[in-house]
């Protein structure tokens, strides 16, 4: 959510701010803006909208020095020019960009409001800028001073990249929300992530919550809670290849399609072929083993991959829950004695899930995160972390990431249980998932028949209710089809009153317990006009159904149909001409509550 990118030094700016925010549109945005010092002068450029409408307002900025640039997700006021980033101070010495929440942004407001400030905008980050500018003047326009005076008296979370007019250097500020710092050659980078500054960064600095400093042409100075800090450089964050389209047109369909992939990227980081071991941390194994309960948690696509975990906790013979992390860290309860906790999350940033894992720590419970973000905030503060190696995902929904975290999980089952049959099952499931993308234009022409739909509905039972949960997630995040789940049996008890001539419902086969009753759920829509689709695992396919994906172990064969999901949604979205890989009001990472 929001994305930042800075610089100072000597760069082509424009070309690099620009095409940062573009990099970053994968968070979710809705107005952009930039600023850029030349001469010691600040230019200011903002807007509603996009990344391109924004370049269509800035001129050409060749010999700037210093260059921030935004895309602001709206939390506070809404996404207008005067609302989007960088804000300045009233007496305009000082502009920033900001991702995070000022929590205490009224108190803070009504104290400058005292002292005679006056505010244009709606937004918690413009009073950054005046606390910043009130302690830039009463320390004798001392910048690092007015940093640190200003991080005590701000509450909630922030990255900021600070301009002081006037001042040579680019300044910066982290706590609660991503910061990363650039080497380059004659010029300091800094961004949200790494994806702006793969091209130009030699190495990297990931900042610690706390720290403040400034950058120079020439290097980094970093501070923490008032001391020095030597800065700890790291190579090359990510593979160009990730964030390449590679020749398809849309970086979901191209993540779909990684999935087979990254199945077996994962099965190459956690077993070990020659000894038949796998290579979970000991520790890991034997705290999951003397738990009395495993309790998930996570947020959207990750929540519905944890069902499938609470399913493997089960066959293992754990007691399991899962539990949505936005409810779960206002009723904290668990009656067990000895519960051990899995956070999972792609970014391993959803601030959800944080407040979770802060109630957890503050317990002195052991957390695993499961997360696809090496360093991410969640991994850092876990008792254990482990990645699912599914590369960079950037199209906002979830897709491969998803299959990685259930991978992550039937690995884990497979080190539990000292059994390497997950490992060949996993492989299997690679396989048919490279079955389902051969034939995916069936996907296609069924996806152009639902494309005018108001509602579509997933049914399934068991496993496959879980499928049908994230299949209709897919459906209306990039679709904007209103679509939702239903267990079968649930369809009689409300559902079906919505059922009208033409209604898509999707009905989900992948159990032998619950192949029949599901094809009685269907066959009841049917017969109030419902247009049905039966997706079904081979053993159990009749030759009527819509699509029919090879068998694979029983506890795996409903994410086949999730791979469905992710196929129908992409081309529903695809003929409707909605932008796929960045929709409306969604953000990546939900890095506010
Ligand atoms: C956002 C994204 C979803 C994602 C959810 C949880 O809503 O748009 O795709 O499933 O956050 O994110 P996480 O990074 O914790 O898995």
């Amino acid at each position: 959510m929001c994305g930042i990118v800075g610089g100072i030094g000597k760069c082509d700016f424009r070309d690099y701010v620009l095409g940062g925010l573009k990099k970053l549109d994968y968070r979710g945005y809705d107005s952009a803006g930039l600023a850029y010092v030349k001469e010691g002068k600040v230019n200011l450029y903002k807007t509603p909208g996009t990344v391109e409408a924004l370049a269509s307002k800035v001129p050409a900025f060749e010999g700037a020095e210093i260059a921030i640039g935004h895309t602001r997700w709206a939390t506070h006021g809404d996404p207008s020019e005067v609302n989007a980033h960088p804000q300045f101070s009233q007496g305009r010495l000082v502009y920033l960009v900001h991702n995070g929440v000022i929590e205490n942004f009224r108190a803070l407001k009504t104290r400058l409001k005292a002292r005679g400030y006056s505010f244009l905008s709606q937004t918690d980050t413009e009073v950054i800028a005046d606390v910043l500018e009130f302690h830039y003047l009463t320390n004798g326009k001392d910048a690092l001073k007015a940093i640190r005076e200003t991080e005590i008296d701000l509450e909630g979370s922030y990255a900021c990249a600070i301009i002081f007019e006037g001042d040579e250097h680019l300044y910066f500020m982290k706590k609660g929300s991503p910061l990363l710092i650039g080497v380059g050659d004659k010029a300091m980078y800094l961004a949200s992530d790494c994806l702006p500054m793969i091209k130009l960064a030699k190495s990297y600095v990931d900042l610690s919550d706390g720290d403040y400093g400034c950058l120079s042409p020439e290097g980094l100075t970093l501070y923490n809670e008032g001391r020095a800090v030597e800065p700890v450089y790291s190579e090359r964050k990510i593979d160009d290849y990730d964030y390449d389209l590679r020749g398809y047109p849309h970086f979901m369909l191209k993540e779909i399609e990684e999935e087979p992939m990254v199945l077996s990227r994962l099965i190459d980081n956690y077993f070990d072929p020659e000894s038949g071991e796998y290579l979970f941390d000991p520790s890991l194994l034997k705290a999951m083993k003397e738990a009395d309960e495993i309790i998930f948690l996570a947020c959207g696509t990750s929540h519905y991959a944890s069902l499938y975990g609470l399913e493997f906790m089960e066959f293992y013979g754990k007691k399991a829950s899962s539990y949505i992390a936005s409810e779960w860290a206002y009723h904290p309860i668990s009656l067990s004695k000895k519960p051990f906790y899995v956070l999972l999350s792609q970014s391993g940033e959803t601030a959800d899930l944080i407040a979770c894992q802060k109630i957890i720590n503050d317990e002195g419970r052991p957390n695993l995160a499961i997360v696809n973000v090496k360093d991410s905030t969640l991994s850092r503060r876990a008792t254990y972390s482990c990645l699912i190696y599914a590369g960079l995902e950037v199209a906002v929904a979830a897709t491969k990431s998803y299959i990685a975290q259930i991978g992550l999980m039937a690995l884990l089952l497979g080190a539990l249980t000292n059994s390497s049959s997950p490992v060949r099952h996993l492989e299997k499931l690679g396989e048919a998932i490279e079955d389902v993308i051969a034939r995916k234009e069936d996907i296609h022409e069924t996806a152009k028949k639902i494309t005018g739909a108001r509602d579509a509905f997933f049914v399934g039972r068991g496993s496959d209710y879980s499928a049908a949960l994230e299949c209709a997630l897919k459906l209306k995040e990039i679709s904007y089809i209103h679509a939702e789940a239903y267990a079968g049996g649930e369809i009689k008890h409300g559902p079906i009153a919505l059922i009208e001539k033409g209604t898509p419902v999707f009905g989900l086969i992948s159990e032998v317990d619950t192949a029949l009753p599901l094809r009685n759920n269907i066959e009841e829509v049917k017969s109030r006009g419902a247009a049905t689709y039966i997706v079904s695992s081979l053993s159990l396919s009749s030759g009527k159904d819509a699509f029919v994906t090879k068998d694979v172990k029983p506890y795996l064969n409903s994410f086949l149909k999730v791979v469905y999901g992710q196929y129908l949604a992409y081309y529903v979205s695809l003929e409707k001409g909605l932008p796929i890989d960045k929709p409306r009001n969604l953000a990546k990472s939900v890095t506010v509550e």
